[in-house]
């Protein structure tokens, strides 16, 4: 199984990189740059064979990551097989850059032949559109996503978490990971599906095993595609359910929002979408927060208040998920630390500066946060260290330094729901157990690509004392 150096991979490979020192192409000339005898100036390109930069990228996607930006700088362009030219960006500059002249990039068609994405939710998908297509599944689907409105199916999912909680046994192996991600999956069946009891638990499992191969050169075989049919049918089935008798999940909402153009593609492309991206992130935030809750005993010192006042009350509302500072600093180190993707990507629309390169009509350019959340110059010389309270001073982080949920505008429709999961998953679980939770003594805390994201290697092992 591939695996990746993370948190203690990064305080090494991080390290005396000065932010300015930029590496750069200044000669290359553009393939696009046919008669011009302007020279363009471009990011270094990575000078490894392509089946090897394709091979580190795919397996070793961290290691590989920092390795590139030691030898290159914060700017380096490399070319996987397969796939066009990356310009891999690892400074807040650039950020401020594409966020500042946004409407010269898309998103939705890189996600498609980058990240598969297409394949997997669809063609309706919003992550998968741009322009008024995209704009109007986005405004569509946050109105649905409003906390508010989700909370009610949240509260009630809660019970299906301690039901599960319930089974886990004292000296049993389990793996954190692969717990947190059948805890998220299963709420998020509850709050966008509306689903419950046992269709609720096979469709997490249709869709966890389904996700092992997702976006990965398997998602061609039989196996995967078989899983996506038996998914399908029971969307399908479900968003009938919903016709008939609405509830108080995304899906009900979705159906009953007064927009002509949606059609069922729509509504079945979205909420898988929903489904996938509304756990993925969660889970693997929840898994790294409870490991070093774990290995520190002052963080949990720390969030205990926040913890209890959470699992004990039976109806969260707004304002008491407001009321968790020291909670909320926790999980902002952890996404920072550990964010579930390495990259967000962006195709130029037309011939655009970033900082100081030239980026051409059709060209990819991938904000790094992973580089930027570990970047010493950025958080520090502590950066590749977990602080809990590092983020108790910083209320309001830089979003050109600390983007976990991504940029403007395809930011995170989801942000408030991902906090919500992750202060209910930590709570309901350290209320139970507390400092009864222990990491294998042999694990290490590296990280493994599972399709697009970065999760714990070997899922994490850990026992219960
Ligand atoms: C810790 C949890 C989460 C993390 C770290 C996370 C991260 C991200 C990131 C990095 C993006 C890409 C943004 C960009 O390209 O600039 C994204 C997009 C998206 N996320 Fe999340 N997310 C989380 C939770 C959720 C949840 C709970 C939902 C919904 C229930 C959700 C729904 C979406 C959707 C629909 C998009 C696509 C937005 C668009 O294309 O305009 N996410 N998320």
């Amino acid at each position: 199984m591939e695996q990746d150096n993370t948190s203690e991979g990064s305080k090494l490979s991080m390290q005396d990189k000065p932010l300015n020192e930029t590496a750069s192409n200044t000669n290359a000339q553009h393939p696009n740059d046919k008669g011009s005898q302007q020279t363009k100036k471009r990011p270094v390109v990575v000078e490894e064979p392509r089946l090897k930069q394709s091979l580190k990228f795919w397996f070793t996607p961290v290691d590989s990551a920092f390795e590139w930006y030691q030898q290159y700088g914060d700017a380096y362009s490399f070319h996987p097989i397969a796939s066009q030219a990356i310009d891999f960006l690892a400074h807040p500059r650039y950020i401020k850059s594409i966020v500042g002249q946004h409407s010269n990039f898309q998103t939705g068609e890189g996600n498609a032949k980058l990240g598969g994405f297409d394949s997997v939710f669809g063609k309706k998908s919003t992550v998968v559109l741009d322009g008024d297509e995209h704009e109007k599944r986005r405004d569509w689907i946050k109105d649905a996503l409003e906390l508010e409105k989700v909370l009610p199916a949240l509260n009630a999912a809660r019970v299906d978490v301690n039901e599960h909680l319930a089974t886990w046994q004292p000296g049993q192996p389990m793996e954190l990971y692969s717990e947190m991600r059948t805890l998220a999956t299963q709420l998020m069946c509850k709050v966008v599906l509306g689903m419950q009891g046992e269709p609720m638990k096979i469709m997490a499992n249709e869709l966890a095993e389904l996700l092992e191969t997702a976006i990965t050169p398997q998602s061609w075989l039989i196996h995967h595609k078989a899983k996506l049919a038996i998914i399908d049918k029971m969307l399908y089935s479900n968003i009938a359910a919903k016709r008939a008798t609405p509830g108080d999940d995304v899906l009900s909402r979705l159906i009953q929002a007064p927009e002509t153009w949606v059609t069922a593609e729509d509504i079945h492309d979205n909420i898988l979408t929903l489904v996938v991206l509304g756990h993925e992130g969660a889970s693997v935030t929840t898994a790294w927060a409870l490991y070093h809750i774990a290995s520190d005993p002052a963080a949990l010192e720390y969030i205990m208040q926040d913890v209890t006042y959470i699992a004990e009350s039976d109806q969260l509302t707004q304002e008491k998920l407001n009321n968790t500072h020291h909670l909320d600093a926790l999980i902002r180190e952890t996404l920072r630390l550990h964010s579930p993707l390495i990259a967000i990507q962006r195709m130029a629309t037309c011939p655009v500066k970033v900082g100081e390169f030239d980026v051409d009509a059709g060209q990819i350019v991938c904000p790094s946060m992973y580089l930027i959340h570990h970047n010493k110059e950025v958080w520090g010389d502590q950066a590749g260290e977990f602080q809990f309270d590092r983020f108790e001073q910083i209320k309001r982080p830089d979003p050109t330094m600390f983007l976990p949920f991504g940029i403007a505008p395809r930011f995170c429709p989801g942000q408030h729901i991902g906090y919500a999961e992750i202060k209910i998953l930590l709570s309901d679980i350290l209320y139970k157990f507390g400092k009864r939770i222990k990491p294998a003594s042999n694990w290490q805390p590296l990280t493994r690509r599972r399709g697009n994201l970065l999760t714990p290697y070997e899922n994490m092992p850990f026992i219960l004392n």
